[in-house]
């Protein structure tokens, strides 16, 4: 296996295929191998920006860090001197003087990250945790890792993501990261409103219908709508929204037999998933949580490889 050489990880359209195929290809053996990469990165510093409140992401960064034998620290915008007017270029700036080898940044506003590379010094490392309604590679690349232990050949698949489009980070960079790949057929599904919009639309059938979607698909993931970012979008309210567009397990039937349920957190149980298909015995949805700490040791590792 080639190991894979990143110097930031901030996107999947910036990053070589050659190196997410690498990336996924490491993600699985770690996770077969946990053991193997312990202390592999010991005595290199963290640090995880966030300006926005997330569960999964930062703390699966923490801990792949201290597997690795890294030590981290977190910062939390709204703890910081963010709270009393500092600009995101000076909060960076400060954090990159105290030497961090690697900066997790999640923040609000799309294509940040590409706008610090300038204050970024050589040998130092930028990682996306998610910006605006943008990318959101990581997760992207812990949803492909999960496909694969399911689905050996992409090429042979047909996945749906269905929710919120419009608001999606997650969508964006999963779209791009299966085409990218080869598979097989991308379906997108979304009410009226909330679809992915043309640039990402057009890597896929397109449906406004989710028991039309879902008719024989091989995987489907469901998305919250983002109730905190719709700002003029007329959505139903939640039982309705649960009637129309919730997953239930009389329309997962209407999927392909061993069809796979997945969600990127945090879910609206009862809304775009029922309880019932949330922890399902098709659910992988802790399974993705759990992948996501091995993908992301994988992505440190490429990182920090030859540092
Ligand atoms: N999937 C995801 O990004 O979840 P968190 O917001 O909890 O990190």
């Amino acid at each position: 296996m080639r190991h894979p050489r990143l110097e930031h990880f901030l996107d999947i359209d910036s990053t070589p295929v050659s190196e997410l195929g690498a990336l996924l290809d490491l993600g699985l053996e770690v996770l077969a191998a946990p053991e193997r990469y312990r202390g592999a990165c010991r005595d290199q510093l963290m640090v995880n920006l966030f300006y926005e409140p997330s569960t999964r992401t930062r703390v699966s960064f923490e801990i792949a860090a201290l597997h690795l034998g890294m030590q981290v620290v977190n910062v939390a915008a709204s703890g910081s001197s963010v709270a009393k007017g500092e600009s995101l270029r000076d909060t960076y700036a400060t954090l990159q003087a105290m030497g961090p080898q690697v900066i997790v940044l999640r923040h609000p506003e799309n294509d940040v990250h590409h706008s610090l590379l300038d204050l970024t010094p050589p040998g130092a490392h930028l990682v996306n945790a998610g910006d605006g309604s943008r990318a959101h590679p990581s997760q992207a690349l812990l949803d492909v890792l999960t496909i694969r232990r399911h689905f050996d050949d992409l090429s042979a698949i047909s996945v749906l993501v269905a929710g919120d489009l419009h608001h999606s980070r997650v969508t964006r960079s999963g779209v791009a990261l299966l085409k990218k790949l080869g598979v097989g057929e991308l379906r997108l599904a979304s009410p009226a409103g909330l679809g992915a919009g043309d640039r990402v639309a057009k890597n896929a059938r397109v449906f406004d219908d989710l028991d039309r979607a879902i008719e024989g698909v091989d995987v489907v993931m469901m998305l919250r709508v983002q109730r905190e970012r719709l700002a003029g979008v007329e959505v139903p309210g939640d039982a309705a929204y649960h009637r129309a567009w919730g997953l239930t397990p009389e329309r997962l039937a209407r999927a392909r037999p061993g069809a796979i349920v997945m969600h990127p957190g945090p879910m609206n149980r009862g809304v775009e998933i029922a309880p019932e298909v949330a922890d399902g015995p098709q659910s992988v949805i802790l399974e993705q949580v759990r992948n996501g700490v091995y993908l992301r040791m994988a992505i440190l590792l490429a990182l920090l490889a030859g540092d």
